[in-house]
């Protein structure tokens, strides 16, 4: 009989603190309810009629219900099965059936949610603190609407995250050449920053070998993105690397990516000169983010078998591992110096 290998444990909290996507917008339609488990809990997302996106305890206070198991939405409010106690976007009961006095005790516990360039970021804190950073928006405009794709990965969100400084495995696992820092890591507070580019290997429709430089915003260890510029072609891409902790031992990892209308098909390929420019334009964005996906999927295998080594026996050659991993300890409520918490909670 085989006995399933055992993942070694992650030495950290496996929910670290930050701003991680609960979904993509395109996922919660108006009036729509639904279920997610994150950061060891269950939740429900609504979407109310007036189109605001919220985020709350699953059970309701009341009597404990699951709103996600026949919860419906009102108006601006969300609606319970079992005894339809109404509760608005703060979590206050806003109504019963009885007509009565609404009881003050009954408050539904929300998670700070903001939607942001097509995602629907919720913050999560140890100690309950409120969102003391935020993740800037984008101005989409220009761009192409988002082509999404999603994981369910026994990983941490460190770990995942940890690619965007992990120069060494870029040539090993994805084959890029040539990598060349184009400006080194920097850290500010909680975004970290560093820029990069290869040379990848053609796509199906370009035959020839290309240069790319990466712009790399780690915002904590649920977002990042990433502007792509492929210079020979004039072509712009936005990358968004999305990991979310479910249940101590899963994280949903979410890529998505939109390429910008200024890209020129006809640069990437004459035969997509012949093609309107916006459906060559969609198939620009198919095709990179087919090849996107290609190489996110070379490192799912890694990412669920390996271990956490800390210290890390590290080379010349690795790139900022150090640098990234002291980054992420501000996350962690048990690796924060004494300081640091207190200076948050005041
Ligand atoms: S349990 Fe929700 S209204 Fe009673
Ligand atoms: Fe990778």
């Amino acid at each position: 009989m085989n006995i399933p290998e055992q993942k070694p444990a992650f030495p950290y909290s496996a929910f670290p603190d930050g701003w991680y996507v609960a979904g993509f917008s395109s996922s919660l339609a108006r009036g729509e309810v639904k279920r997610l488990t994150a950061h060891g809990q269950n939740w429900v997302l609504w979407r109310t009629e007036s189109g605001r996106a919220f985020m709350s305890d699953a059970y309701c206070p009341h009597m404990g219900a699951h709103l996600g198991h026949g919860g419906k939405v009102r108006g601006e409010a969300i609606e319970c099965p079992f005894h339809l106690f109404c509760f608005d976007g703060n979590g206050a009961c806003v109504s019963t059936p009885y007509g009565t006095k609404v009881p003050p005790k009954a408050k539904l516990p929300m998670v700070p949610l903001e939607e942001k360039h097509g995602l629907l970021l919720a913050w999560f804190h140890s100690e309950g603190h409120a969102p003391h950073w935020q993740v800037p928006a984008l101005d989409m405009t220009g761009w192409l609407p988002l082509a999404t794709e999603e994981w369910v990965l026994e990983t941490h969100p460190q770990e995942t995250t940890e690619n965007s400084v992990d120069l060494g495995h870029l040539p090993a696992v994805h084959g890029y050449r040539d990598v060349e820092i184009l400006k080194p890591v920097e850290v500010h507070g909680p975004l970290l920053t560093t820029r990069y580019a290869v040379t990848r290997k053609g796509l199906p429709f370009i035959t020839k070998d290309f240069r790319m430089e990466f712009t790399i915003s780690v915002w904590g260890l649920g977002y990042s993105f990433v502007d792509v510029e492929v210079p020979a072609f004039r072509m712009k891409s936005r990358n968004f690397v999305l990991v979310s902790p479910i249940d101590g031992r899963h994280s949903y990892f979410r890529s998505a990516m939109t390429v910008s209308e200024d890209t020129d098909p006809k640069g990437l390929s004459p035969a997509l000169a012949i093609l309107p420019k916006a459906l060559a334009l969609r198939l620009v964005r198919a095709a990179a983010f087919r090849s996107y996906v290609a190489d996110i999927k070379q490192d799912l295998d890694i990412w669920q078998t390996k271990r956490y080594v800390e210290p890390p026996a590290l080379a010349v050659g690795d790139g900022p591992i150090g640098v990234y991993r002291r980054y992420c300890r501000q996350f962690y409520s048990e690796l924060r110096p004494a300081a640091q918490s207190v200076a948050q909670a005041s």
